[in-house]
């Protein structure tokens, strides 16, 4: 516990050295205003403060260890769920237009393996939720650190202050935009892709920076362990007040509560509960009914239509005489355009493909059984050819009006795969409204929100 028994040193037995004054007297009260500035306001600024005998150099560099393997899986796939939007194809698709030299690493999405979107950004969210225990346990470790008085020393420590702000502000804001994301909470200011995007390279250079500052505390601190008794951390029942140098270690333990090894399973068990109730809504399977903190529900519901839905119908504002019998599907190309029914696009060449739903908010589903006709077949009959020969990108158009992502463009790599199609039918049924009908687009490892539904135009070319 922290906190408990600050008690201040009565009056008269201030000062440094622990030298006596008299209770009166200019000198005796310089004296104490001097201690007291050196000391700094009673409370959390004091070491004293701060009790709990776990605190130390093995703790913080245990967590520090297992946070460092997380967030860079974590930042990896960031990125790559940037990547799979392919940015740099039109601007539809990019949800972070003045990133610069931020999307130095962009390279064009592939389509195979078919489930390479739903692998990252399943680890992406999940390590993110599991990774909260251990973050707020790194923040607790460290937290005696974060009132250290006086707040600025020289202009050096000035300086560590600020990327501190920046690393401990980057960390909180990542975690809190991330989670409030998945749980379909849009309290942000504004759009939810580059305040993440932008916080995610404020948050990494801080900690790139930290990670050099401490590695040399997180070496001798673990292999202090490995040279100490094999598999004992050291023991908080024994604590050397102060010990380290660091100044984590608390200067006055109070008796431990609980070791230090008891603290690890404690975070170890939160983290695993977490990752209990979320996984299942990437993995899928019998997994899926323990998912729950999964936003878009543990279905799957009855029937060939009955697995996960993101945007329905009513929430985009799509009437039945959208999709009803006058919709027709304008398909633009060198050759011209032409112009479909759905009664004429079941007539043609159907080819099938089964493929997941895998959304940028971690969730996906199992492999569903889609139906419908290739892109590249469409590119062809309006006779649309990349300077190759074959089939270029394409922009496809919703006949949702209003809202993000009723458009989004595909590489010429996700339109030839003959896996990518214009579906009109799902599990053997036809699909049903909120699915897409009369016709989606379903393109293997592409981001759910890019596999447009309610499609109308499609206009293959003209793409970088
Ligand atoms: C989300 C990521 C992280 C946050 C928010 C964070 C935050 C902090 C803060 C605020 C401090 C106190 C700084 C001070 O005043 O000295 C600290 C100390 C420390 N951190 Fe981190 N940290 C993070 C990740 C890491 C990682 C990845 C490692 C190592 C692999 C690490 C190792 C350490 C160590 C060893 C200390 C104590 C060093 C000392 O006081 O001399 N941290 N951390």
């Amino acid at each position: 516990m922290d906190g408990s028994g600050d008690g201040e040193p009565p009056s008269g037995h201030q000062g440094r050295g622990g030298a006596r004054t008299g209770p009166g007297g200019a000198a005796a009260r310089g004296a104490r205003l001097r201690a007291a500035l050196l000391q700094g306001p009673p409370g959390p600024a004091r070491a004293r403060f701060w009790r709990s005998p776990l605190r130390g150099p093995w703790l913080t560099s245990v967590f520090g260890v297992v946070l460092l393997a997380g967030i860079a899986v974590v930042f990896t796939t960031g990125l790559l769920s940037y990547a799979a939007y392919n940015p740099d194809l039109a601007a539809v698709n990019d949800t972070t237009p003045d990133k610069g030299l931020l999307g130095f690493y962009l390279f064009d999405w592939p389509t195979s393996p078919y489930w390479l979107y739903r692998l990252t950004q399943g680890l992406h969210v999940t390590l993110g939720v599991v990774l909260v225990p251990v973050l707020l346990a790194k923040l607790w470790s460290v937290i005696p650190k974060l009132f250290t008085w006086p707040p600025v020393r020289s202009a050096a420590h000035a300086l560590e202050r600020i990327s501190l702000l920046l690393l401990v502000g980057g960390a909180v804001f990542q975690f809190a935009t991330g989670l409030l994301n998945v749980q379909l909470t849009y309290l942000f200011p504004g759009s939810f892709y580059p305040l993440h995007f932008y916080g995610a390279w404020v948050f990494i250079s801080a900690l790139v920076v930290h990670v050099a500052l401490r590695m040399r505390v997180v070496v001798a601190a673990l292999g202090r362990r490995r040279a100490g008794r094999a598999g004992e951390p050291p023991a908080a029942a024994h604590p050397s007040p102060g010990g380290s140098g660091t100044g984590l270690e608390a200067t006055r333990p109070a008796p431990p509560t609980l070791s230090r090894r008891g603290a690890l399973g404690l975070v170890g068990l939160g983290s695993l509960t977490l990752f209990a109730v979320t996984a299942g809504q990437s993995i899928g399977g019998p997994l899926r009914v323990t998912a729950l903190l999964a936003p878009r529900g543990r279905g799957p519901g009855p029937g060939p239509n009955g697995f996960q839905v993101n945007k329905t119908t009513a929430a985009v504002g799509i009437s039945a005489s959208d999709i009803g019998p006058d919709w027709r599907l304008t398909v633009r190309g060198d050759g011209g355009e032409r112009v479909f029914s759905r009664p004429e696009l079941l007539e043609m060449a159907q080819f099938s493909a089964a493929l997941p739903i895998a959304c940028v908010e971690g969730w996906s589903t199992t492999d569903q059984q889609w139906s419908g006709i290739r892109l590249a077949d469409l590119a062809a009959l309006v006779d649309a050819a990349a300077d190759d020969g074959r089939a270029p990108g394409v922009m496809v158009e919703s006949v949702q009006q209003e809202g993000a992502f009723r458009a989004a463009a595909l590489r010429a790599n996700q339109v030839r795969d003959p896996r990518s199609l214009l579906a009109l039918r799902v599990n053997g049924a036809d699909l049903s409204a909120d699915h897409g009908f009369p016709a989606r687009v379903i393109v293997p490892a592409n981001p759910g929100v890019h596999n447009t539904k309610w499609v109308e135009r499609l206009t293959f070319g003209g793409l970088t």
